[in-house]
Parts: C-alpha cells; sequence; structure tokens
C-alpha cells in the first residue's frame, strides 16, 4: 500500500523549499531592522486557550480546530493561530518585566480544518508578528510599516492594503446595538450561523462568506461612523503616519477580520491573484487579550502573512519575468567576453535577469538566441565597440538603437532598465 499525505496537507519538496528558505531568510533580516526577536511557541496548546482567546462564535474555534483528548482527557489542539500561544508565552514567562515594549515574531505551521482549495490549506505556514506594550498610534504604523516593507522588494504582484477601526469597549456597544436594530427585521435573509451572531456577535456577520448575508450587510451601518474621540483621533494619526511614509491603503469599514480579539486599528493585505482566498496577510491591535487570558492590563497589536498565498504570488510571478530576460548581452570576441561577464554579474546583483551566449558565436546567432528568449533589449559589444569605448543597445520591440558608453555601462543599464 503506497500511503498518500492528508487532505489540505502538503509536502514542500526541494524545488521548493530554496523559495521558502530565501523568504524566511528575507523575513528574518527585515525584522531585526525593527527590533523583533524570535519565540517559538509549541504547536499544541490547550484548547481553552484558543476559544478564549480567538472567540467562541468565530469560524476557527466553531469549526476549524484539529481538537483531541489527550489519554488523561485534557482537551488540547493543534494551534490555528500564533497570537494566542505568544500571549500565553508573554504571560507565562513574564516577558514584560525585561522591557516595556516587546518585539516578537515567529514563523511556523498553524492548522486550521477548512476545505481546502486554491490558497487554503489545512496545514498552512504563519510568518507572525506582535508588538506588547504600547497602546499608541505609532506602533500602529510601525507594525503596518513592517507588514509592507516585509512584501515590498518580493515579486508579488499589485497588492492592497485594507485599514479599519473596530473601536474600543467605550464606543463599540452602541455600534452593536444600532447594527442588531437595523438588521432585526433582515434575520429571516441571515444564514443560520449569522442568525444567531446577530443576537451574540453581530460585527462577525460582516465576514459572513455567503452572498445572501453579504447583501443584508452592504447597507448596514459600519464602525467608523461610531468611533468614540479617542479612537477616532487614534485612527487618524495611524493613517496620518503611514502618508508621510507614503504608504497607499484604503478604508475598508467592512473590515472586521476573522478573531474576535481585536479593536481599534485592523488591516489586511490583499491580492488579486489567489481567486476567493485573497488576504496575504492581515492583522490589527488587541488591546484586551493579554488581561483575558489572566496576564497584566497590556495593549499589544499584531500581523501575520501567510506564507504559502505569499509563495504562490511569487511563483506566478517569477515564472512570468522567467519568461523575459531584461537584457541579452551579445559580446562578440575574447575582450567583449570577459567584461560582459562582470556586467552581466553586477546587473543581476540588481535584480535584472540577463542573459548570455555561452559558446562565442557569432552576432547573427546570438540575435537569434535573444529573439528565442524574448528579451527586451540587447547589448551589442564587439571589438570595435571594445576598442571605441561605445557600445550598441537595442531595443527588440521598437528596433531603435542607440549608443551606450561602456565605461559607465552598468549604472547607466541599471538606469535605463528600470525605467523601460
Ligand atoms: P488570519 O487572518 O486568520 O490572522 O491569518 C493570517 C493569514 O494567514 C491570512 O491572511 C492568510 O494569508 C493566512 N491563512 C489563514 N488561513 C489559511 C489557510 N487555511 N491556508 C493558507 N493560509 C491561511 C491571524 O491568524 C492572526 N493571528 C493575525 C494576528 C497576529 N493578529 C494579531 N496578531
Amino acid at each position: 500500500m503506497e500511503f498518500q499525505s492528508i487532505k489540505g496537507f502538503k509536502d514542500i519538496l526541494p524545488g521548493e523549499s530554496v523559495i521558502w528558505q530565501q523568504l524566511e531568510a528575507e523575513t528574518r533580516k527585515k525584522f531585526s531592522t525593527f527590533g523583533f526577536e524570535e519565540i517559538k511557541t509549541p504547536i499544541v496548546e490547550r484548547t481553552e486557550l484558543f476559544s478564549r482567546g480567538i472567540g467562541q462564535e468565530t469560524d476557527i474555534v466553531s469549526k476549524e480546530m484539529y481538537s483531541f483528548e489527550d489519554s488523561k482527557g485534557r482537551g488540547l489542539t493543534l494551534r490555528p493561530e500564533a497570537t494566542a500561544s505568544v500571549v500565553r508565552a508573554y504571560i507565562q514567562n513574564r516577558l514584560y518585566q525585561a522591557f516595556p515594549v516587546q518585539k516578537l515574531y515567529s514563523i511556523g505551521p498553524m492548522f486550521r480544518h477548512e476545505r481546502p482549495q486554491k490558497g487554503r490549506f489545512r496545514q498552512f505556514h504563519q510568518i507572525n508578528a506582535e508588538l506588547f506594550g504600547d497602546a499608541g498610534p505609532k506602533s500602529d504604523a510601525e507594525m503596518i510599516v513592517l507588514a509592507v516593507f516585509l512584501l515590498q522588494d518580493l515579486p508579488l504582484g499589485p497588492l492592497t492594503l485594507h485599514l479599519n477601526s473596530l473601536g474600543c469597549p467605550e464606543c463599540r456597544p452602541a455600534f452593536k446595538k444600532t447594527l442588531q436594530e437595523t438588521l432585526a427585521d433582515k434575520r429571516d435573509h441571515l444564514c443560520a450561523d449569522c442568525a444567531k451572531r446577530l443576537d451574540f456577535n453581530p460585527l462577525r456577520i460582516f465576514d459572513c462568506k455567503l452572498e445572501t448575508c453579504r447583501e443584508v450587510v452592504f447597507e448596514a451601518p459600519v464602525i467608523v461612523d461610531f468611533l468614540c474621540g479617542e479612537c477616532s483621533a487614534h485612527f487618524h494619526r495611524v493613517q496620518a503616519y503611514l502618508e508621510d511614509c507614503e504608504i497607499d491603503y484604503v478604508l475598508n469599514s467592512k473590515l472586521v477580520r476573522g478573531l474576535d480579539y481585536y479593536n481599534k486599528t485592523t488591516f489586511e493585505i490583499q491580492t488579486e491573484h489567489l481567486g476567493a482566498q485573497n488576504a496575504v496577510g492581515g492583522g490589527g491591535r488587541y488591546d484586551g487579550l493579554v488581561k483575558l487570558l489572566g496576564g497584566p492590563d497590556h495593549p499589544a497589536i499584531g500581523f501575520a502573512m501567510g506564507m504559502e498565498r505569499i509563495i504562490a504570488l511569487m511563483e506566478m510571478n517569477r515564472t512570468a519575468q522567467a519568461g523575459k530576460p531584461d537584457l541579452f548581452i551579445a559580446a562578440i570576441g575574447e575582450e567583449a567576453d570577459r567584461a560582459s561577464f562582470v556586467w552581466a554579474d553586477r546587473l543581476r546583483k540588481s535584480g535584472f535577469r540577463i542573459e548570455v551566449d555561452y559558446g562565442l558565436h557569432g552576432l547573427k546567432s546570438q540575435m537569434k538566441k535573444a529573439d528565442r528568449l524574448g528579451a527586451e533589449k540587447v547589448l551589442i559589444a564587439g571589438d570595435d565597440e571594445m576598442k571605441s569605448g561605445k557600445g550598441i543597445l537595442r531595443d527588440m520591440t521598437g528596433k531603435e538603437q542607440i549608443e551606450v558608453d561602456l565605461k559607465t555601462i552598468v549604472p547607466a543599464l541599471e538606469d535605463i532598465l528600470k525605467n523601460g
């Protein structure tokens, strides 16, 4: 009998693991510039940690947890997310005693019993970041800047940052009440889960994926109209910091996120290229969770990125890039061949895809190869060009040619290739 992996669980094979390593290395490097340190928590925790932390009415807790009893009858669960575990470790190990502000990251597998589909697995991996001990808008903005910074240099295609505020225990009750009143006579149009949510946790209705429920909340009141003075000022300051850093965002008043612990700022980074699973990452402030889980009243904010989704996008965009070199260097003759080896090396290190000829062939044969590879531009450098110090750069689409100075060819090409 040949065993197969379990549905929704997949192997990361040798050819793929390289890209995972690159993503992890890039993540660790970038986290360290923001002063984050790694924390590794166990994969199994007491079930109650998650049911209390994430919220009983969330999909994660009510439907998706891998829970079981150990031989002593204790309820245990494979972690569906990292935040509750990191909060437990923060409290249990009194991490707040060392520094008032703690910045912790972790990378590892999570488990949710969801229906597997493109971008959705039952075992998946998250890059997770949490900042404890600061309640101000600057730490919200810093976490969002970090989330964007993590993704910005990866070939992921267009991403959109969605931003919302969920208010606080001061202002949310009035919103909840208005929402319940507004939706009361639409109860029959809601799914069975949302009809229950209407009584206990109406914000969760915004999170329902069913079209009928989405229609019901389409014109429902939104939380940002109910924010108290403090929450409103906080939210505006977060936006001002983001604007100062030239980070584009869209305000999305329906973004409630799938976990109950959030208050104030929430955010999600979304793509349009992974079908229904459009969130590459998301997070927000959760000032009440440390206390709720038995710790001191310390504020916190965090986010998590889905690694499978990031890697799927990297692969999609890498394939697109792989089909088309930015430049082919047609070097003819020994001297040009040696020089072009170094040019190619430098340009690749600047992130461009450069192709060369490997066999010291003639110009005609090299141009044919450049054409076959779909190179956008070709740099031609033969003996004559090396002597005069002037190479020829041909645009393969328009077929125009310009003369380029070979002495400063690397910065000149970096400029031309970057700006098209
Ligand atoms: P989340 O939105 O549940 O947040 O998950 C974060 C990311 O994990 C999602 O945006 C998605 O990319 C990825 N993800 C979630 N479920 C799956 C799945 N079944 N398959 C593949 N990828 C998935 C949290 O988990 C919060 N703990 C984030 C946070 C940290 N908030 C504060 N601190």
